[in-house]
């Protein structure tokens, strides 16, 4: 009885370490994609061969679709881009369609990641994102202001050198999707203290801050360098 309980926790503890050792592998090897897409210099003719592909789902300028279905990418940070390409590719962010669109048959090698994503970022979506109703939009602007706009900036514009989205004119249902998965679990690229100040909020909270973003859309992105420095 106690051999057999002894070898469940051994067979246990294996099967955690096996699990934290593949994790850590598959960070590694997304950390060493996404450095060579970075160190890569952008070809933009073969990023807008690549993007044809793209444009199926997100629309021939990045813009998404209004539902929130599909995420708005145009003007999107290249390196933010790179990024979550790079995770969809390494188990670290999941959804069916971009695991597929994003894997080694549509996106061959780290040059092809950093070529659509400086396409994608030099799009300009050309129609307004979908937005909530208005009434909580000064709730979500105050809490913006408190807890967000310290690391996506005072416009929702993000930071390419840290990796950091640009959040502002993202679509309205877009936004409380990518909040309540994450706080689901199925957003394993972003840290944990993010997850759990996600948790914190409650309705109101996030309906007012996504509404808020949705309508924070305006201003175009400020000119990057592709390269974050670190
Ligand atoms: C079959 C439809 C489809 C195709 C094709 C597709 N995407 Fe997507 N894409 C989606 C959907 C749906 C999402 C939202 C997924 C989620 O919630 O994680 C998304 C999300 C993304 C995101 C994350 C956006 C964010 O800010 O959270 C990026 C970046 C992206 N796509 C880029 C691309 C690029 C580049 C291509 C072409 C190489 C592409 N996609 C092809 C449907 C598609
Ligand atoms: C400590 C810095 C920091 C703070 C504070 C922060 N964020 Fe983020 N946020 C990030 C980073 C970094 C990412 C990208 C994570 C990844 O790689 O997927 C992110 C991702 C996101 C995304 C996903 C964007 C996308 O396109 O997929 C949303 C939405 C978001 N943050 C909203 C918020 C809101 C709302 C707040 C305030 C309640 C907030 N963040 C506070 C750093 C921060």
């Amino acid at each position: 009885m106690e051999r057999a309980l002894c070898h469940a926790a051994v067979m246990l503890l294996a099967g955690a370490c096996v699990t934290t050792a593949s994790l850590a592998v598959a960070a590694e090897s997304a950390r060493t994609e996404l450095d060579a897409a970075l160190r890569s210099r952008p070809n933009l003719d073969h990023g807008a061969e690549l993007f044809r592909n793209c444009a199926v789902c997100h629309g021939s300028n990045g813009e998404g679709t209004l539902d929130g279905g599909v995420a708005r990418i145009a003007g999107q940070h290249a390196a933010v881009i790179a990024k979550q390409l790079v995770d969809y590719r390494h188990d670290r962010r999941w959804d069916i369609r971009m695991e597929h669109f994003a894997d080694q048959h549509h996106l061959v090698d780290p040059q092809s990641i950093i070529d659509v994503a400086s396409y994608v970022h030099g799009l300009s979506a050309g129609v307004a994102p979908g937005v909530g109703d208005g009434e909580l939009a000064q709730h979500g602007s105050e809490l913006y202001a408190g807890r967000c706009s310290g690391c996506h900036g005072p416009e929702g514009e993000g930071n390419a050198q840290k990796w950091i989205p640009r959040i502002a004119g993202q679509h309205y249902e877009y936004l409380m999707r990518q909040i309540y998965d994450a706080v689901d679990g199925r957003r394993p690229n972003m840290s944990r203290a993010h997850v759990k100040m996600f948790a914190k909020l409650d309705r109101d909270d996030i309906v007012g801050l996504s509404d808020f973003l949705s309508r924070l859309g305006s201003r175009p992105t400020a000119p990057e360098a592709v390269a974050p420095t670190r």
